[in-house]
């Protein structure tokens, strides 16, 4: 009997949190564990002052972090609530033609093409190299990934730089760049600190300091791109406990947390890819972010599969440019890959024999 790719994965709409159901381990949700200790102590810290509104000058010195942090001026830093407010934001640039390098994150996509705009999907194909993408010139917007959701590929940033032209604007998911490392060196693709017109550096602390349900980010651009994205926006944007995880994530401590995950994301992820490699799996290119892709054919079974044996994983079918036989896998201790790879290995032993599946 064949068995088609049950229609809810293709949903674009779709994200990880609704593979995540409650009982399963988590390899869904490319969220690092969290919040760290120091983070949650400060925001404790900080319900007794919820009943003000959020205080236009703490958000000026925290914006004055940020800035400090990606060598930038205070009025080139927009605080946001989370980077997904970012991309709602590039709406008011009433972008006419926007270039989405697929496969990536949808939500850019989702928001721009609800404002009117006219979308076209530049598809890379394995290993998605950007030096490939054959961008329309007409273009006016350009979004993509660094590292690049779902595929983990991290682009070089002269790639990222060359998608620069007259009359455009790039925009630039940064949302897992704090994870990356090259050796020693934190962040090597990073194009924060480039101080261009034409650039948004779009920048979140949800993924790396575990807090995805307070929404918390930022991006960096000229003032007056920032002008003209705020324009509208409503008055105390960011609340008072963003704020303040924003200062906790980005100064000192937050930052040597950021560098000890990294490290400890490479060492996790090295675990995660041999024990795949054991099982036949390699990605299709070196992946650079906290999450791996694989794929294997009819992928989605195996989805299927492993959440009867207690593990949750995101489907790829739902990702312009990629199909139902990639999965996405979070990088996690060495245990807990440990315990998702021997019940890929159940799998695997079960399909291939046929036998009667749980
Ligand atoms: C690539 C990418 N960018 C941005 C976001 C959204 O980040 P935030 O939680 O800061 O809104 C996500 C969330 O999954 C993501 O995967």
């Amino acid at each position: 009997m064949t068995v088609d790719v049950p229609p809810h994965l293709r949903d674009r709409d779709r994200h990880g949190d609704a593979d995540a159901q409650a009982g399963l381990v988590d390899f869904a949700v490319n969220v690092r564990p969290g919040p760290p200790e120091f983070v949650a102590q400060t925001l404790r810290g900080r319900i007794a002052d919820l009943a003000a509104y959020p205080s236009a000058r703490e958000a000026d010195d925290v914006a004055g972090l940020v800035a400090r942090l990606h060598q930038r001026t205070r009025e080139e830093v927009l605080l946001l609530g989370g980077a997904a407010e970012g991309f709602e934001l590039l709406a008011h640039l009433n972008p006419r033609h926007v270039a989405v390098i697929a496969p990536s994150f949808t939500e850019p996509e989702r928001v721009l093409s609800a404002s009117g705009a006219r979308i076209s999907h530049v598809t890379l194909d394995a290993p998605w190299r950007l030096v490939d993408a054959d961008v329309p010139e007409d273009a006016d917007l350009v979004v993509l990934g660094n590292p690049t959701n779902p595929t983990s590929v991290l682009h070089p940033r002269a790639d990222v730089l060359a998608l620069r032209c007259p009359g455009r604007i790039v925009v630039v998911d940064e949302a897992f760049a704090d994870l990356t490392l090259d050796g020693d060196r934190l962040e090597p693709e990073s194009v924060a600190a480039e101080t261009t017109d034409d650039l948004i550096v779009v920048r979140s602390v949800t993924k790396t300091f575990g807090l995805a349900g307070l929404r918390a980010g930022y991006l960096l651009a000229a003032p007056e791109l920032i002008a003209r994205m705020t324009a509208g926006r409503r008055h105390w944007a960011v609340g008072t406990l963003t704020l303040a995880a924003l200062a906790a994530c980005l100064g000192p401590q937050g930052q040597e947390y950021a560098r000890s995950q990294a490290h400890l994301v490479d060492d996790e992820r090295a675990h995660l890819l041999a024990q795949l490699s054991d099982l036949g799996f390699a990605p299709e290119a070196e992946p650079r972010a906290p999450y791996v892709m694989v794929k294997i054919p009819q992928a989605w079974r195996w989805k299927h599969e492993l959440a009867a044996r207690g593990f949750s994983v995101r489907s790829c079918a739902n990702f312009e440019g990629l199909d139902s036989d990639y999965l996405r896998l979070a990088v996690r201790p060495r245990e807990v890959s440990d315990a998702l790879v021997h019940a890929m290995q159940d799998v695997r032993n079960r399909l291939e024999t046929g036998a009667p599946t749980r």
